[in-house]
């Protein structure tokens, strides 16, 4: 038996072919050797011989099988695959039938493929968003499709970024080095920020300075566990990173924190946020620049040394806690600083500069803010130095875990552009009447978005 034997049959079409079958029914090898070489399919074709061999106990055959009527493109199979992708208990079968259905590039397909991107089986998810695509630009399709972003496989997650939410896909497309998307300048979104990141084109920020929640110290932050914690907040860096332009800056605000006991019989639990942190950052491609110090007047912070001052016992030593941590990393790559800085015009440079005084050391001396409505904001200070020494005039400014938003507002008034994302409502409508000492231009020219609303503002 030759391949050339195989295509004579198969041009013949008569009996003959299902003779040959037949005749090789109970040897496996033959089978898929007829199977794998009857090639392209002609029209009119007695693909009869073919449907039967779909109960075949070996499932490489009933694949083979399903490969070639796809091959027969004829509408009269599409209730036949539809039978298998309910029926058959093998998943290669099943992702084959999906595949045939889709190749058929019929209207007659969409509702079965539709159904089918609730199949728990990722792979069958994404082969029945291939046979969708033939059908991308019409609206149902297009939005039922866009929304398999939140889906939990990141398989099909990346699928439906790169069809629907993929930018710059070539180094021609991209954006000049400091420019951003204007859908992303001085946008507040009130959404978890992992979900915002989703609509945020690759390298779009040029810094991320952020404090991000303290585990389970305060309310507006509940995480099953510490562990799990560490991974959300991987999970955000390493999107951060994902936007990020190249070797720009992520500077995190952190301190350890602690976490208060449940009763007198337990202790409180100390968390070491920042150093547990590193690792993970390096991790997600961030190179360690710095670790500068923010040192607060000893009167503004919580007295813990308190216990210690009336009894003097060795071990019961806890000092107050004046520092937190501005840790300061780099996206990592082989380009030198000098290589960023070359990307700006002479007239950026120049009216970026930092005059004055500045500081000469890692230590800062800041005063922390208190808010009336948010527990921990920072203050303008600490944000306006990280922007001078950060950032240049014009870049995009991102804050994932805005809070009252200082951020947007100090990056504004140092002629950056923000991109803000908060998950709390309350702290949402809180940026949204902040009567700021901005002008009302600049209030205006903010975009208060929820996430769909985002969406939108992308189309
Ligand atoms: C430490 S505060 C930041 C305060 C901010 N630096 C300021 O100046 O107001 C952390 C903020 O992150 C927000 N947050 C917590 N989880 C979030 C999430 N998954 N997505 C977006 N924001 C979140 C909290 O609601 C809180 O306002």
């Amino acid at each position: 038996m030759t391949k050339e034997y195989i295509q004579q049959l198969k041009i013949k079409n008569d009996s003959s072919f299902a003779n040959l079958v037949n005749e090789n029914l109970s040897n496996v090898g033959n089978l898929s050797f007829i199977l794998g070489n009857i090639g392209h399919i002609q029209k009119g074709f007695d693909y009869s011989w073919l449907l039967e061999l779909l109960d075949y106990d070996n499932e490489t055959i009933r694949v083979l099988v399903l490969k070639n009527l796809g091959k027969v493109k004829s509408t009269n199979l599409i209730q036949v695959f539809y039978n298998v992708i309910n029926s058959d208990k093998s998943t290669l079968v099943k992702r084959e039938a999906v595949s045939a259905l889709g190749r058929l590039r019929n209207e007659q397909t969409k509702d079965i493929l539709l159904k089918l991107l609730e199949n728990e089986d990722p792979k069958i998810v994404c082969q029945a968003i291939r046979g969708l695509l033939v059908f991308k630009g019409e609206k149902q399709i297009d939005e039922t499709l866009k929304k398999l972003l939140d889906h939990e496989n990141e398989m099909v997650q990346s699928v439906i970024k790169k069809e629907y939410f993929s930018s710059a896909k070539n180094t021609k497309d991209r954006l000049k080095h400091p420019e951003t998307y204007s859908f992303l300048k001085n946008v507040i979104v009130n959404a978890d920020v992992l979900k915002a990141l989703k609509y945020v084109p690759d390298e779009s920020v040029h810094l991320t300075f952020t404090s991000p929640p303290y585990y389970n110290a305060r309310d507006y932050s509940i995480y099953p566990s510490y562990e799990a914690y560490l991974q959300f907040l991987g999970k955000v860096f390493t999107e951060t990173h994902r936007i990020t332009k190249e070797g720009r800056f992520l500077i995190v605000n952190t301190s350890p924190v602690i976490v208060p006991r449940v009763s007198r019989a337990h202790s409180s639990k100390r968390y070491p946020i920042p150093f547990d942190l590193h690792a993970i950052l390096v991790k997600g491609g961030w190179e360690f620049i710095d670790d500068i110090v923010w040192e607060k007047p000893e009167y503004s912070v919580k007295n813990r040394v308190g216990g210690f001052q009336q009894h003097r016992k060795p071990l019961g030593y806890k000092p107050n806690t004046i520092t937190e941590y501005l840790m300061v990393y780099r996206k990592q790559t082989d380009k030198l600083l000098d290589w960023n800085i070359h990307q700006y015009d002479y007239d950026t440079v120049e009216k970026s500069k930092i005059k004055g005084d500045f500081d000469t050391n890692n230590i800062w001396q800041i005063c922390p803010k208190s808010d009336k409505i948010h527990p921990a904001v920072f203050p303008a200070e600490l944000c306006k130095r990280v922007i001078q020494y950060y950032s240049y005039i014009g870049d995009l400014i991102f804050d994932p875990f805005a809070g009252s938003g200082t951020l947007g507002y100090v990056a504004k008034k140092l002629g950056r552009n923000f991109f803000l994302t908060e998950k709390d409502e309350k702290y949402f409508e809180y940026m949204k009447s902040y009567k700021r000492e901005i002008s009302d231009d600049e209030v205006k020219n903010t975009k208060f978005f929820t996430l769909e609303q985002f969406k939108e503002s992308l189309k």
